[in-house]
């Protein structure tokens, strides 16, 4: 399993052990990052106690358990509870992943320990500054570009085509890939990451989209590209089971392929 770094601005000190919830009789230890911008005082580790016969058996049930039960105060990202959004993507016990789809249970020794996603800016608690990772994502253009006057009804696609956009399309910019790349910690202004690459490949691979040189040159880069040492912690964290870095090795030769 690869352990991640913690946050930047993370010089964590103390923090608060909650009382275990009367009555309960099965508790699972929680230990999570809290940092609040507008008190002035450093990171810390809260320490909660969650009642699991009264919690669904998700992490982030447990997370909403602790708000709705101990502690309001704790701020976090979620929506869909299944996979889809994104937004609950968290650092938990080391890895960058989804809190609605990683049991608590698979946790196995000790507290769950969660953190929010690496090498990002912290806004609150478990909530990351994506700001940067969006714009790169923005920057990618991840939209049909077509010079062809608009067809009647659709631009048409053959099977053999769209299955070329299986594990690109599914992609649901969760940041688990880009946050756990050691290239992307140290240049995330620069280079794009793995995410963002991911996607600019689906554009490139779509065969109704007529901005494919465009697209390459806008990736050729020493940085925006070429930063990936095909380390593949990306392809570890995907909560997916996507690839970026085969999607960014394709990029890397279709780069070549123009050239010849
Ligand atoms: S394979 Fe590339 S994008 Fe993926 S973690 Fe490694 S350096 Fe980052
Ligand atoms: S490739 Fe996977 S880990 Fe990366 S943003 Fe997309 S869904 Fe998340
Ligand atoms: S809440 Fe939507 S992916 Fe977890």
């Amino acid at each position: 399993m690869v352990e991640f770094a913690l946050p930047k601005n993370s010089k964590i000190t103390g923090g608060k052990t909650w009382p275990k919830p009367a009555g309960a009789t099965d508790v699972r230890e929680f230990r999570v990052y809290r940092w609040n911008p507008d008190d002035g005082k450093n990171p810390s580790v809260d320490t909660y106690y969650v009642d699991t016969n009264d919690c669904g058996p998700m992490v982030l049930d447990g997370l909403i358990w602790i708000k709705n039960n101990i502690d309001p105060s704790l701020t976090f990202r979620r929506s869909c509870r299944e996979g889809v959004c994104g937004s609950c993507a968290m650092n938990i016990d080391g890895q960058n992943t989804l809190a609605c789809t990683r049991s608590m249970h698979d946790v196995k020794d000790g507290a769950v320990k969660i953190n929010p996603l690496p090498h990002q800016p912290v806004v609150k608690d478990l909530v990351p500054d994506l700001t940067n990772f969006y714009a790169q994502y923005a920057s990618v253009e991840p939209w049909l570009k077509t010079t062809s006057p608009t067809p009647q009804k659709e631009w048409r696609q053959s099977h053999e085509d769209r299955e070329k956009l299986d594990g690109l399309y599914e992609c649901i910019l969760c940041a688990c890939c880009s946050t756990s790349c050691p290239s992307y910690w140290w240049n995330s202004d620069r280079y794009l990451g793995p995410a963002a690459l991911l996607q600019a490949n689906r554009w490139v691979s779509d065969s109704r989209d007529e901005a494919t040189g465009e697209r390459l040159d806008n990736l050729e880069d020493p940085f925006r590209l070429y930063r990936c040492h095909t380390i593949m912690n990306c392809a570890k964290a995907c909560p997916k089971g996507l690839n970026p870095a085969e999607a960014i090795a394709e990029l890397k030769l279709k780069m070549v392929e123009r050239q010849i």
